[in-house]
């Protein structure tokens, strides 16, 4: 029998969550899809999605995970017991999330080293998809990149010391190195940004509302899509994390602290990153909307080419691509604790033969798949199974769960325990509408697939490899189920549930 680890403390948790939610998501993603989907005008179905979906859901991931103590597929047993494999399927969810997003912590750690020289010289774009990452065709693989490699097996490495560390001198630790960290580095990007000419209008071009998008179901995707990645629901993440609470730590106000720092943070990097392009439009004469790509676009190839024409620039290089890391870093460790939890909780396992026989082999999947010169297109591939589907689909079938098993108003006496604010109508009904917006999502995104089947200009190769990314992902909850169904559940010491402190 074992006892399981806890945080040390209630800042921990809050500190090692916030560092989850706070990631690539919010400095990578969010500006590119905030302008893209209408500027002012996206902010507010994100608002929207981050209240009534967002926040709602963390909460049901905080309360199963910490009153099953387990990661996903225990929890879910607990819950259901044919329910197992859906927190297996997250397994395979976050075993490629977490092996394409070091890549892209890889990426950003090799800018660091490239922005005191401004290595990208005059053409970023030139050096980012031609010198760096040698972009080839979709199906080359194998054709490696020595810096890549080193970047992402130092990566990994990291990663992999800190899990070794357990939840209080690894996660914990690491997160509250971490998260100040970030706030030093980013404060003083965004200081430096808005102090430049031209920041203005960049704003002006990022918070002015594109009122005739809102009713496009685009944007409501979009806005629903950034949340889930954002906050990291969907994927059992949340479930690992509050797996290590005590049984009487309190929840609401903790979810309502991670959701307003993630947003604070994701609001400072649009407006960081908008001053920015208000700088150079100025500088150069062209449009603002000219000068925005979405995702690495921005951080890669249009901010080097930024930097190269800023005064201190190389300084705000620096900067600018080790924050990406630092958020990048603790954002990866959630979603490493995934299949390490589940594992441990399931098998009995240790923390070191998790490090040992999970950790290991994800690093050296990572390490064989993407610093390649097809690197970049299997990100987007398996970005969109991730991202597009795996969590929304996640979150969908956590809160059918809870309603169908007719568990969830146990759940939200559970929580009720010890929150602040107490769950109930409100809750359920925020629940049940994010679940009809979620079967909406998901019906228009697979319908937008098969159309680009047809269309002449996308890659088809491409979607095969989606599906069969989430094909795979599908499989193993379900082999898992069959094979596990009639093991039970090791045994543990179990904690009393007391008072709230
Ligand atoms: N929230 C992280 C980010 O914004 C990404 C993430 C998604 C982390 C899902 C864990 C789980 O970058």
């Amino acid at each position: 029998m074992t006892t399981r680890e806890t945080w040390g403390t209630r800042a921990g948790f809050i500190l090692a969550a916030a560092g989850s939610a706070i990631g690539l998501g919010n400095i990578w993603r969010f500006p590119g899809e905030a302008y893209e989907f209408g500027g002012g005008a996206f902010l507010l179905p994100y608002l929207f999605a981050i209240l009534t979906a967002g926040i709602p859901l963390l909460l049901l991931e905080y309360t199963i995970g910490r009153k099953y103590q387990s990661g996903p597929p225990s929890a879910f047993r607990a819950l259901y017991r044919p329910a197992e494999g859906i927190g297996w399927w997250q397994n395979g969810i976050a075993f490629f999330l977490a092996t394409f997003y070091a890549v892209i912590i890889a990426w950003a750690l090799c800018y660091v080293f490239f922005a005191p020289g401004m290595a990208w010289g005059d053409d970023a774009g030139a050096f980012f998809g031609g010198e760096f990452l040698q972009a080839g065709e979709p199906l080359d693989f194998f054709e490696y990149r020595p810096i890549m490699m080193a970047a992402l097996a130092a990566v990994w490495a990291l990663v992999l010391l800190i899990m070794a560390g357990g939840v209080r001198k690894g996660v914990e630790l690491a997160n509250r190195i971490c998260i100040p960290l970030l706030v030093v580095l980013f404060g003083a990007i965004v200081v430096r940004a808005l102090t430049l000419d031209g920041a203005a209008d960049g704003l002006d071009a990022f918070f002015t509302p594109q009122w005739d998008k809102i009713g496009d179901y685009e944007i409501w995707l979009a806005a629903y899509g950034q949340v889930f990645f954002s906050l990291s629901i969907g994927m059992g993440t949340m479930i690992a994390y509050s797996s290590y609470l005590r049984k009487r730590s309190e929840l609401s106000t903790t979810a309502v602290t991670v959701g307003f720092a993630n947003s604070s943070f994701e609001l400072l990097a649009g407006i960081g990153v908008f001053a920015v392009l208000g700088f150079m439009s100025s500088e150069s004469g062209a449009p603002i909307d000219e000068l925005v790509g979405t995702g690495g676009g921005v951080a890669f190839v249009t901010f080097p080419t930024i930097l190269s024409q800023m005064p201190g620039g190389a300084f705000i290089g620096v900067l600018f691509f080790a924050t990406l890391v630092v958020a990048g870093i603790s954002s990866l460790i959630s979603m490493v604790i995934v299949p390490f939890s589940s594992f441990e909780d399931r098998f009995g396992w240790t923390r070191k033969k998790s490090v040992l026989v999970l950790g290991v082999p994800m690093a050296a999947f990572s390490l064989l798949i993407y610093p390649t010169s097809n690197g970049s297109s299997m990100v987007d591939a398996v970005d969109f199974a991730v991202s597009g589907y795996g969590l929304v689909l996640g979150g969908l079938a956590t809160i059918v769960l809870a309603f169908a098993t007719g568990k969830i108003k146990s759940l939200a006496a559970e929580a009720n325990r010890t929150s602040m604010l107490k769950l109930g109508t409100v809750w359920y009904a925020c629940l049940a509408l994010t679940s009809v917006v979620l079967v909406y999502t998901l019906f228009r995104s697979v319908q937008g697939q098969i159309a680009d089947l047809s269309d002449p200009a996308v890659a088809n190769e491409l979607i095969y490899i989606n599906w069969g990314v989430g094909g795979a992902m599908i499989l193993f909850g379900v082999v898992m189920t069959v094979v596990l169904y009639r093991r039970p559940l090791p045994e543990r010491v179990e904690e009393e549930a007391s008072a709230p402190v």
